[in-house]
């Protein structure tokens, strides 16, 4: 009986993805979590206490004490750091034991002890941190969808699935899913137009892959690009595309980490982007509602009848086993984004330098996730027309690889 495949799902310290993984800054939680009250936090299989002194700086440390093991989440947030709701050890933001108050006042306990500590790095909303070695710590990587003019980011939602965070990053590459699993559950967000079935490419990028979904609409070429950076993040292309006014490279809609909290179970957590310019969606602005299909429904029955990416993705197991698919045609972008990934980890286990990571402070990284519409009427025979409108896709693919278009706006 095959198992799942290990070194790509297992995230613990000290397996080769987890190490991976702890390469790159990942968010813990919203900023506007950490208020008064200290923040349970589980990522990557450890558990950890995040919270907000209040001199506003932000620890992430473990969540046991080291004391005697009482958890930090019902400790007190002080002036300077946690305080141990116990015996009243107080530990600062970076893991320093600042007191030990029960002790001798000549005792050097709290000098010979460090409790464990994560630096953290506050950003669109966000806490990220970085579980990985001190000395191979990159720069904090700026998207270029994230600093675009006449945009802003803002939070969005968070939330979990029960399952292994790979099989969710691969059905960002799965789009022949939206054609199906999405036409049967919504028609609220998703537009009629998203029901073709799309000719399908996918394209390696610098940081990751995009697929290219071209369709036709009249006479117009819809290419849809969603992108996958490494290794768990995902940008989405507006979904209130109907692929019926022309319209050049339109960016996200939205930016989403799929953070492994264990082997499996994943947290999503996403920063919405919204035009300063146009009309958003009002439901998109409401950081409360969330996209349809996304959740589990209310109920087994319910959940039967209309399934959507929740019943799909967890149900594929815990965690999926490789060894008892049979993958088709359409799942060429999962293979690629599987290979991406396994040189990823390959490349950590042999001391280089895996795709993706940002390594000099300041600098932007282009990202290439949009929906672009043109005018492209169609020839006579269908075959034909799918042939010309996936080479318009890659053509408008490469172009945006060879000049990515936000990244000039966001420089
Ligand atoms: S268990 Fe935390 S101070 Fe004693
Ligand atoms: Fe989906």
């Amino acid at each position: 009986m095959p198992t799942e495949d290990t070194e790509l799902t297992h995230v613990g310290p000290d397996t080769p993805c987890g190490e991976y993984m702890r390469r790159f800054w990942q968010p813990v939680c919203f900023s506007d979590e950490l208020q008064d009250l200290p923040l349970k936090v589980r990522i990557l299989g450890e558990d950890l206490v995040a919270f907000r002194d209040q001199s506003g700086e932000v620890g992430l440390l473990e969540l046991h004490c080291p004391h005697r093991g009482t958890s930090l989440e019902f400790g007190l947030v002080g002036q300077k750091g946690i305080r141990c709701c116990y015996h009243g050890w107080l530990f600062n933001c970076d893991g320093a034991i600042l007191e030990t108050p029960g002790e001798p006042a000549d005792s050097t306990l709290k000098d010979r002890l460090f409790h464990g500590a994560y630096p953290v790095h506050e950003a669109f909303g966000l806490v990220f941190a970085y579980l990985g070695p001190p000395d191979e710590k990159p720069a904090f990587p700026v998207y270029d969808s994230l600093v675009r003019q006449g945009f802003r980011v803002m939070p969005g939602q968070k939330w979990s699935y029960p399952c292994n965070w790979l099989q969710i990053m691969e059905n960002t590459m799965d789009p022949a899913h939206t054609a199906f699993l999405h036409t049967i559950v919504s028609g609220a967000v998703f537009t009629d137009e998203f029901g073709v079935l799309p000719g399908l490419d996918f394209v390696e990028t610098p940081i990751g892959m995009i697929y290219v979904a071209t369709r036709r609409v009249g006479d117009n070429v819809w290419a849809r690009m969603v992108e996958g950076i490494l290794p768990n993040l995902q940008q989405v292309a507006p979904l209130t595309e109907t692929g019926r006014r022309e319209h050049p490279f339109s960016g996200p809609m939205m930016t989403r980490w799929l953070v492994p909290i264990d082997d499996t179970n994943t947290m999503f957590i996403e920063l919405r982007h919204l035009s300063e310019t146009e009309d958003n969606p009002p439901w998109w602005i409401d950081r409360n509602q969330m996209m349809p299909g996304q959740i589990a429904m209310a109920g087994y029955e319910e959940s039967q009848r209309h399934p959507g990416d929740y019943e799909a993705q967890v149900s594929q197991r815990p965690i999926a086993i490789h060894g008892l698919e049979h993958l088709s045609e359409t799942d060429r972008g999962v293979s690629m984004f599987r290979n991406q990934v396994r040189r990823g980890i390959r490349a950590v286990r042999d001391g280089k330098e895996p795709a993706g990571l940002v390594r000099e402070e300041g600098v932007v990284t282009a990202t290439y996730c949009n929906n672009t519409v043109q005018r492209l009427p169609a020839p006579a025979e269908e075959a034909a027309d799918k042939k010309m409108m996936r080479e318009a896709g890659m053509r408008l693919a490469k172009g945006y690889l060879a000049h990515p278009p936000l990244l000039a706006a966001a420089e």
